[in-house]
C-alpha cells in the first residue's frame, strides 16, 4: 500500500492538527510499504504569502513533522515545488477537466459567494485550479490512500474523477485513490469551538511552557462548584487531555469528575499531559529549526527520491498522449 500525505504550509500546527492529522498520517505510514509527505508550498501560493514566510513555513513544516517522528530514511518528506513532474501531470489533468467540475469545487464556491459580483477579478486561477493540482499531487506517485480531513473530501472525489477520465481517454494508466477520513479533527478549542486557527483558540504545539500553562488556564469551563459532579463530554480540560493519555488515564479522570473535582485539578492535569507529550517535540523542533540548511538537505534528498518515483509514471504518461514517440 502507498500513502501519501499533503500539507499545507499555512502557519503554526496546533493541538488539533496534532490529534487530527499529524498522529493519524504517521500511523497510516508506519504500516504502509511506501509512505509520500508533501509540503504543498504552490498549494498555499494561492494564497500569494510574502516570499520569506512560505520559504519559513515550508521549513517550520519539515521541522514540526520530524520532530513528531517522522523517518526521513523510511518516508519520503519532500517539498512540492521540487518536483516538476507534478506540474506537467497537473497540466494534462487540466486539460481534460471540464470546467464544470471545478466549478462545483467547495473551496471555490465559497470565496466566489464572499466576493459576490466581483469574483472574476476577486478569484484568481489558482484557487480555481487547485484540486487539479492536489490530484497531481496524489496521482503522480500512484497512491493509494490519503488520510484527509472531512474538508478535503471533495478534493478527492475529484482526484478519482480525473484519473477514471483519463484512463478511459488514453488507457488505465492513472490509480483512483481512496482516502481515509481522519476521526480527531473536532477537537476543540479554548472556547469550546472546533480548534482552528480561523477561531484564535488553540494550542500551538510548539509554545514554551509558560505559554500552554497560561492557554491551559484560559480555557473555559463553568461555575460548578470543586465538589460538584461534572459531565465528561462537555468538559473542556477533559476532552483536551483524552485526546493525550491512554485510554486507562483518560477512564480515571471521567470517573473523578462524576464524582466532583475541581476545575483547577483538570488543568493541572492538562498541563502536565501537555508538557509530557510537547516537551521533547519541542526540543526537537527548535534543534531543527536551528540548522535551516540540514532541513533544506533533507527536502532536497526527498525530492530526488520522489521525482525517482513520479518519472517512469511520467513517461508513461507522455507516451499514452503522444508527446513521447511510443516504443
Ligand atoms: N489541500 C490540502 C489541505 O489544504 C493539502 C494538500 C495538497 C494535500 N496536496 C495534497 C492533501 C495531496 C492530500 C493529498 O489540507
Amino acid at each position: 500500500m502507498i500513502v501519501l500525505t499533503g500539507i499545507k504550509p499555512s502557519g503554526a500546527p496546533h493541538l488539533g492538527n496534532l490529534v487530527g492529522a499529524i498522529r493519524p498520517a504517521l500511523a497510516l505510514a508506519a504500516e504502509a510499504r511506501r509512505s509520500f509527505f508533501v509540503i504543498a508550498d504552490y498549494h498555499a501560493l494561492t494564497e500569494l504569502p510574502e516570499p520569506e514566510a512560505l520559504l519559513k513555513r515550508t521549513r517550520e513544516v519539515a521541522a514540526a513533522w520530524l520532530a513528531f517522528g517522522l523517518d526521513p530514511k523510511r518516508a519520503l518528506l519532500y517539498r512540492q515545488s521540487d518536483v516538476p513532474e507534478v506540474f506537467e501531470l497537473c497540466w494534462i489533468l487540466t486539460c481534460l477537466t471540464p470546467k464544470g467540475l471545478l466549478n462545483r469545487a467547495h473551496a471555490y464556491k465559497a470565496a466566489g459567494a464572499r466576493a459576490g459580483g466581483d469574483a472574476d477579478d476577486a478569484i484568481r486561477m489558482g484557487l480555481y485550479s487547485y484540486p487539479l493540482l492536489m490530484a497531481a499531487d496524489i496521482l503522480a506517485f500512484d497512491a493509494d490512500l490519503v488520510p484527509v480531513g472531512r474538508d478535503q473530501v471533495q478534493h478527492l472525489e475529484i482526484a478519482r474523477d480525473l484519473a477514471a477520465r483519463f484512463n478511459r481517454h488514453y488507457g488505465p494508466l492513472l490509480k483512483p485513490p481512496s482516502y481515509r477520513l481522519s476521526v480527531g479533527d473536532a477537537l476543540p478549542g479554548l472556547d469550546g469551538r472546533k480548534m482552528s486557527k480561523s477561531y484564535e483558540n488553540t494550542i500551538p504545539l510548539f509554545a514554551p511552557a509558560d505559554e500552554l500553562r497560561r492557554l491551559v488556564s484560559r480555557i473555559r469551563t463553568d461555575s460548578t462548584r470543586a465538589s460538584d459532579p461534572k459531565d465528561p463530554a462537555t468538559a473542556l480540560p477533559f476532552l483536551l487531555y483524552r485526546a493525550l493519555v491512554p485510554p486507562e488515564r483518560a477512564e480515571e479522570m471521567e470517573r473523578r469528575l462524576r464524582a466532583g473535582i475541581s476545575w483547577g485539578e483538570v488543568k493541572e492535569a492538562l498541563a502536565l499531559a501537555l508538557e509530557a507529550t510537547l516537551s521533547g517535540p519541542r526540543e526537537r523542533y527548535q534543534k531543527l529549526l536551528a540548522a535551516p540548511e540540514e532541513i533544506d538537505t533533507l527536502l532536497a534528498e526527498g525530492a530526488a527520491r520522489a521525482r525517482a518515483h513520479a518519472r517512469p509514471l511520467l513517461s508513461r504518461v507522455r507516451r499514452a498522449i503522444g508527446a513521447t514517440a511510443a516504443r
